[in-house]
This record gives structure tokens, C-alpha cells and sequence, in this order.
């Protein structure tokens, strides 16, 4: 029987800032995946929260346990990425039918990029599937509860950049 080969995926995002549902992604494929790198895109024309190293920071603080996971970061193309990180999968997750059009031009557009790597899709779980790190930071801004919907260490952090 031939060798099972050894499957590496990015699971590339924002993560401004990470959340709980990021992380039950980042839990599930982890099981999934022999290693999985976490990357953080360098996006220099969006106003981000926490600045890319902050952001890999927080990510490295809750992934600490997970043996195969690591943190990264991207600028440029992310197939170009994932082939300098010899990963030949990318894992995305989907959280409503309002993610999936978005997911899927992403998809066919790396797939025409690179060919040899596939988009792995995961349905977010259920208890998360409203959560996103936009409405997270909104509804923190305007002095509503986010206990449970982050990360304690990185609920800490924002109560430090936004005392509300
Ligand atoms: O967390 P996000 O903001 O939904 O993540 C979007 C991300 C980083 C996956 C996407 O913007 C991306 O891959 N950007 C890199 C540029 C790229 O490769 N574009 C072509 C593929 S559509």
C-alpha cells in the first residue's frame, strides 16, 4: 500500500480578532489535518484592530495544546502561500448560506490559480455560527457582553484597547 501522505492546510483570515468560532475550526481541523498553519493575511488598505503581530500573538495563546497547529502570516496571493508552506489543502469555514457565494468565488478562483490545491470546507458549529470578529468588535464598541464569544485572553486584550 503506498505511503498516506502527510496533508498540510492553511486556514487563512483576518482574525481581527480571533473568536470562538475561528477557534472550534482551528479545533476541528486540527483532528482533520496532519498539520494546520493558521495564517493571517498582510492587508495593508483594511484598518485593523490589532496589528498583524498582535493578532499572531492572540493566535499563538489559544492554540498552545495543539501540537500540529502553527501561526503565520501572508501577503499576496494565498496559493502562492500555501505552495512556499507546502500545504495542498485550505480550510475555510461557512457559517450561513450568506457565506457560501463569497466562499465559493474564492474557491474556484484558487482552484484556477493552483489547481493542485483544494478548498476544504467545514459548516461552523452551530453554537458559533453567528459570531464574526466584525460584530464582535461592534457590539464590544458599544459596551455589549462578549464573554463567551472570544477567547478570555483576547476578551482581556480588547478591554485594554477599548475600555468601554
Ligand atoms: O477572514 P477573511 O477576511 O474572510 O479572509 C479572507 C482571505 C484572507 C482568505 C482572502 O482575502 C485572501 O485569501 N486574500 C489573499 C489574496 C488572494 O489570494 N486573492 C485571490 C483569491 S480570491
Amino acid at each position: 500500500m503506498p505511503p498516506k501522505p502527510h496533508v498540510i492546510a492553511i486556514y487563512p483570515g483576518s482574525f481581527d480578532p480571533i473568536t470562538n468560532g475561528h477557534l472550534d475550526l482551528i479545533q476541528r481541523g486540527s483532528r482533520v489535518f496532519d498539520k494546520l498553519i493558521v495564517s493571517i493575511l498582510r492587508n495593508d488598505l483594511k484598518q485593523p484592530l490589532f496589528s498583524v503581530e498582535e493578532r499572531m500573538e492572540m493566535l499563538r495563546e489559544v492554540i498552545r495544546g495543539y501540537e500540529n497547529v502553527e501561526v503565520d502570516s501572508f501577503g499576496g496571493l494565498l496559493v502562492d502561500h500555501a505552495v512556499s508552506r507546502s500545504a495542498t489543502a485550505i480550510l475555510r469555514g461557512i457559517r450561513a448560506i450568506s457565506d457560501y457565494e463569497y466562499e465559493l468565488q474564492m474557491a474556484h478562483m484558487n482552484r484556477r490559480l493552483q489547481p493542485d490545491i483544494e478548498t476544504v470546507f467545514m459548516m461552523a458549529g452551530e453554537t458559533y455560527s453567528f459570531i464574526s470578529s466584525r460584530l464582535v468588535k461592534q457590539v464590544f464598541g458599544l459596551g455589549g457582553n462578549i464573554a463567551g464569544l472570544v477567547p478570555p485572553s483576547v476578551l482581556e486584550r480588547m478591554q485594554r484597547r477599548l475600555p468601554n
